[in-house]
């Protein structure tokens, strides 16, 4: 049984990581919640209980085995070293360690084997990389994919509470007939969709964009190639990707849907005649990657389209940190002696 700190206890997140760790039963003796110094002292809810919050800081996590963190990436900067020298294992939910090259960047279903060279800190793609590529993985090992071209309609929950309360607050103003105000996002997110999420870089694109392209090479392979448009929608939770890949082999489309429908960690949805095929509302709270609207792309020699959706708080965050966790209790993490 192991000493397991959430640190970010009281954001989206963190929140949802408690959740997930109670819902997979994750062996846990000793839940350690933490968050900043000022929320020290509060209760978070925990196997019908509540347990208090403790200041995340220097000496936080002497007694802690495995650290999730999801506290943002300026915390994580500052926090993980510290919690890595005092023994802990971080698994880290920002961007802050994600292209660091001593760092393992895993997706549990796409390269578990990649925690084994970590030294301390282990990170947590974005979300909308995880999701992507929990669908790929197997049409890449089947047909080697070339190119990748992926449009995402972004739930507002990737932006954590502020961004929810955000799009709350808008839907009562616009329902009261008062002036919608914006500050969270850069235009208003009720009734909308935005081309923008985190910040522009030099070549055009944004940050978030770039994150796809980088993760999928430190991930899967650096050989594909990435097209990525990240999109903020009006959308509380759960992530949207129009998906299209081309590969180097034919893809038969049959048995394309018989290795998503075998895949780990993905949920094949795909029906038209029945009108079944995943949306965000379909999909909150749940585990699965869901995969729907699979087409053949005739206007290139190989080519495939589908729909992917994921509640990024689950697996594109919570979920994700979990399996993390659980794979090094299966590769034989013992808890530490104190
Ligand atoms: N939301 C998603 O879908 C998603 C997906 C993947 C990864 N992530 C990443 O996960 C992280 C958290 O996201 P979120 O959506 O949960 O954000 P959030 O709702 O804003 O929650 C962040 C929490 O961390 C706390 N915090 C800030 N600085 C801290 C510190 N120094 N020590 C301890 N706690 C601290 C915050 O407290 P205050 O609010 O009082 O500052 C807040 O409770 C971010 O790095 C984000 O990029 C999010």
């Amino acid at each position: 049984m192991y000493r397991v700190a959430v640190v970010g206890a009281l954001g989206a997140v963190g929140t949802e990581m408690i959740k997930t760790l109670e819902d997979r039963n994750f062996p846990i003796s000793t839940l350690i919640p933490m968050d900043i110094p000022e929320m020290a002292g509060k209760k978070v809810r925990y196997r019908g209980g509540e347990v208090e919050v403790r200041a995340a800081g220097k000496g936080a996590f002497k007694d802690v085995d495995i650290a999730l963190f999801s506290a943002g990436a300026d915390a994580s900067l500052v926090l993980a070293p510290i919690a890595a020298s005092e023994g802990a294992i971080v698994v880290d939910n920002s961007s802050a360690w994600r292209m660091d090259p001593g760092v393992p960047l895993v997706v549990p279903e796409v390269n578990p084997d990649a925690v084994d060279a970590h030294k301390g800190i282990i990170a947590n793609p974005n979300c909308s990389t995880i999701q992507m590529l929990v669908a790929c993985k197997p049409l890449h090992d089947a047909y080697k994919i070339k190119r990748i071209v992926v449009s995402t309609y972004q739930a507002v929950s990737g932006g954590g509470g502020p961004a929810m309360r955000e799009l709350a607050a808008q839907a009562g103003q616009y329902a009261r007939g008062e002036e919608i105000k914006v500050s969270v996002f850069p235009r208003q997110i009720l009734f909308n969709a935005i081309p923008h999420i985190d910040v522009f870089v030099d070549n055009g694109y944004t940050k978030e964009e770039m994150k796809m392209v980088h993760e999928t090479h430190k991930i899967m392979d650096p050989a594909v190639e990435v097209s990525p448009t990240a999109v903020r929608v009006g959308v509380f939770r759960g992530h949207s990707e129009s998906i299209n890949i081309e590969t180097e082999k034919p893809i038969d489309l049959a048995e394309a849907k018989r290795l998503l429908e075998k895949a780990p960690g993905v949920k094949l949805m795909d029906d038209p005649s029945r009108l079944l095929y995943p949306t965000a509302l379909d999909c909150d709270g749940q585990d699965a990657v869901f995969v729907g609207r699979l087409r053949t792309d005739p206007t290139v020699p190989n080519g495939l389209n589908m729909w992917v959706v994921s509640d990024n708080l689950r697996k594109g965050a919570a979920l994700n940190a979990v399996q993390i966790g659980e794979l090094l209790v299966k590769k034989g993490l013992k808890p530490r002696k104190l």
